[in-house]
């Protein structure tokens, strides 16, 4: 079967689809026996598939016409979103509740193909915009030939322009950038947090004079044009539990509007760090974790925050100032960094890339004697995330407690946090959702006895904070 028929027409095919599959797309069969992943379904639907993409093994598909609805299935509030249309969000079809339910199981299958273990998972709504749109704080968007903004056509280098994102925040939308015409420019950025905007342009290679930046539109924010601060100080800020942060263009923000509180107060519940703590938090970026560690570890204790990255490492220098319990590394964790150079932290945090800290990392981690108490790790990227996670398992680490936080509204992405320690779990073995966690304890000595909420360990099973 060929994604184009002899006459010249694409082909299409009704199917049932199935579940979602990684990816974002529905599994569904085609009449030659092969796997068929259908973007703009939803589970259980009917549907006229129109075939987008053929390999030997499988095929790729658009619905593009629903024969037998789910009662899942929304009316997109985007009108960019729809078969051959923006590739942002792929769920925009989907109501938002819905939308969890399906993360959820996403997760569940990831832990249970790649790491082996069955763990009960609640995705928790981020508090900030409450139907799923307005979450972005960052925003990038692709440049047409004539210097439009917009998105990129799903696997394509086509680009769908926009003149509003509904899923960027308030504050974004408000600086203008997809109204204005950005000419030469390959990629501009819109970073707007609760103090200050800017764009970061990536000008294409040999259009104009890359650093001059004149010729681009004047939008009341700061500009930085190929790295160079070209309007304002080429950074921004947020506040975040009374503490603020500087974020220089090009370093990383979590961006969702509600993600750094949430998940700074995540790792911090499930860690219950205590005074005098030493605490290695890698992949700091700016030191979100590495600040608010730090004010529980107290003066006594001790915060190691290690990024690869020279502009965020500056930002996270900046930001622990006056900290002096933190220290800011400039290095990349690798197997042999924590071997050699990490020491022996009470707790570790781990929030990488998509990529995963790698299982050799996780194997270093395993190797650390004293172990740590606990390794919380962050990731939006649920399937190295398992990865990794299965290599603490194998080194006979248990997942003790997993949350998972609705961060990317509208897509099929999802934050999860896992916390891990060493050797076996009194109960058994089953990762448990927050809400059933009241019997464990990351504490330890005598202040878990004086605080109730340490010694129960019930810092790990507080329903979401409210914002
Ligand atoms: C997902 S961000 C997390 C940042 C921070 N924890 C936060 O919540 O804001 C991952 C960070 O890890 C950094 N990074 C990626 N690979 C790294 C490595 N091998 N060693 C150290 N840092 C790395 C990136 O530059 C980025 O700042």
């Amino acid at each position: 079967m060929a994604a184009v028929a002899d006459d010249g027409e694409a082909v299409e095919l009704e199917v049932e689809v199935g579940g979602m599959a990684a990816g974002g797309g529905c599994v569904a069969r085609a009449p030659d026996g092969r796997v068929v992943f259908v973007r703009h379904a939803v589970p259980g639907e009917r549907v006229r598939a129109r075939v987008t993409e053929e390999a030997s093994r499988f095929l790729r598909a658009d619905a593009v016409e629903v024969l037998d609805a789910s009662p899942d299935r929304a009316q997109p509030p985007c009108p960019h979103a729809g078969p051959g249309r923006c590739g942002g969000c792929d769920w925009q079809h989907v109501r938002l509740e819905a939308q969890r339910r399906l993360k959820q199981d996403l997760v569940a299958a990831q832990l249970r193909h790649l790491a082996g273990t069955d763990a009960d998972v609640r995705v928790e709504e981020v508090p900030g915009p409450v139907d799923g749109l307005a979450w972005r704080s960052r925003a990038r968007f692709a440049v047409d030939q004539s210097g439009r903004l917009g998105f990129h056509l799903y696997r394509s280098h086509q680009v769908e322009p926009v003149t509003q994102c509904l899923v960027a925040s308030a504050q974004v939308e408000a600086v203008g950038a997809e109204r204005a015409r950005w000419p030469g420019a390959k990629e501009v950025e819109v970073l707007a947090l609760s103090r200050g905007a800017l764009c970061r342009v990536e000008m294409g290679s040999g259009a104009f004079p890359a650093v001059d930046g004149r010729h681009l539109p004047g939008l009341g924010c700061g500009l930085v044009v190929d790295g160079q601060p070209v309007r304002g100080t080429g950074w921004v800020e947020e506040q975040v539990e009374g503490r603020r942060f500087r974020v220089t263009a090009g370093s990383f923000w979590q961006v969702h509007v509600g993600a750094p509180r949430t998940l700074a107060l995540a790792v911090i519940d499930g860690l219950v760090p205590q005074p005098g703590d030493f605490v290695a938090d890698l992949y700091a970026g700016v030191g979100l974790m590495a600040v608010l560690l730090a004010g529980r570890v107290g003066p006594t204790g001790r915060v190691l925050a290690v990024e690869r990255s020279p502009r965020a490492h500056r930002d996270s220098v900046a930001n622990t100032a006056g900290l002096p319990q933190v220290r800011p590394v400039l290095a990349s964790v690798t197997p042999r960094f924590v071997s050699a150079d990490l020491g022996h932290p009470d707790l570790v945090v781990l929030d990488p890339a998509r990529r995963g800290a790698g299982t050799a990392t996780m194997a270093a981690l395993a190797r650390l004697r004293p172990p740590p108490r606990a390794v919380a790790y962050l990731s939006c990227y649920p399937a190295t995330f398992a990865r990794d996670v299965s290599e603490l398992l194998r080194q006979g680490w248990s997942l003790q407690a997993l949350r998972a936080f609705d961060l990317f509204p509208m897509t099929e992405h999802v934050e999860v946090l896992g916390l891990l320690v060493p050797g076996p779990l009194a109960t058994g073995g089953r990762a448990l959702p927050v809400e059933g966690c009241a019997a464990l304890s990351f504490g330890r000595g005598p202040d878990r006895r004086a605080d109730p909420d340490r010694r129960a360990g019930l810092a790990l099973c507080r329903p979401p904070v409210p914002s």
